[in-house]
């Protein structure tokens, strides 16, 4: 194997210019994603990070289902891990790393439960065995073994023939960005990085020091 220690790579993909940068940051992040996702399909992957009460970290990869001045989206079951971060520690990071273009997003911002009705409406429209998975897996408890998830996604099949409902505990969650950070690579290391700020209604950039 080779070692990790020669793995290199120097970047000369693209170029984030000051002529290239929006006015405010979710136009440019979109335009990113739709770059990204004609090369991947798990393009609307990103880690998210949360704090607990005793300011540990903790991050896990899942997928942006939305992403629009109103906040970026995901959907989760409330009472796992991060959901109970989240309930006492709402300041989080996202992270998308979309190495076939050599960038890198980083946001920070605030988070809090979608509507009700957000979260129905994307419930209903996901596949019957995802709409049957979220019934059945407790997200982050411990559980004896495989086939307790399997015997109990038989038993909610029969109770759920044809519709289902969205459990109480899973819905999504949506992240009001105050920072967002663009980093492209570039030869050298000289790599290219724009941090927007939300100061009031308006977006403040800076470049950044590779
Ligand atoms: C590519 C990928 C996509 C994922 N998407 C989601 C998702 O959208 N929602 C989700 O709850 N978990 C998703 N997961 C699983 C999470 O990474 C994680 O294991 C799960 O949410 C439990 O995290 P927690 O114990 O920190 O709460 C995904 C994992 C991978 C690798």
């Amino acid at each position: 194997m080779k070692s990790i220690k020669d793995l290199r790579t120097d970047y000369q993909k693209s170029e984030l210019n000051v002529n290239d940068l929006t006015e405010e940051p979710i136009t440019l992040f979109q335009q990113w994603l739709s770059q990204a996702i004609t090369y991947s399909n798990d393009a609307n992957a990103f880690v998210l990070s949360t704090v607990n009460s005793n300011g540990v970290p903790s991050s896990r990869v899942l997928l942006l289902r939305d992403a629009t001045e109103k906040g970026f989206s995901f959907f989760t079951n409330y009472s796992s891990r991060k959901s109970q971060e989240i309930e006492v520690n709402p300041n989080v990071c996202m992270n998308f790393f979309w190495p076939e273009m050599e960038r890198q997003v980083r946001i920070n911002g605030s988070i809090s439960r979608l509507s009700e009705q957000e979260s129905d409406d994307y419930f209903n429209s996901r596949p019957y065995e995802s709409r049957i998975g979220a019934w059945c897996s407790p997200q982050s408890q411990v559980i004896k073994s495989r086939e307790v998830l399997v015997n109990k996604i038989q038993e909610l099949k029969k109770k759920y023939p044809n519709e289902v409902p969205r459990p109480e505990n899973w819905g999504g969650y949506t992240i009001v960005p105050n920072e967002i950070e663009f980093w492209q690579g570039r030869a050298s290391r000289l790599h290219d990085r724009f941090l927007y700020n939300k100061e009031g209604e308006n977006w403040t950039i800076n470049r950044l020091a590779p």
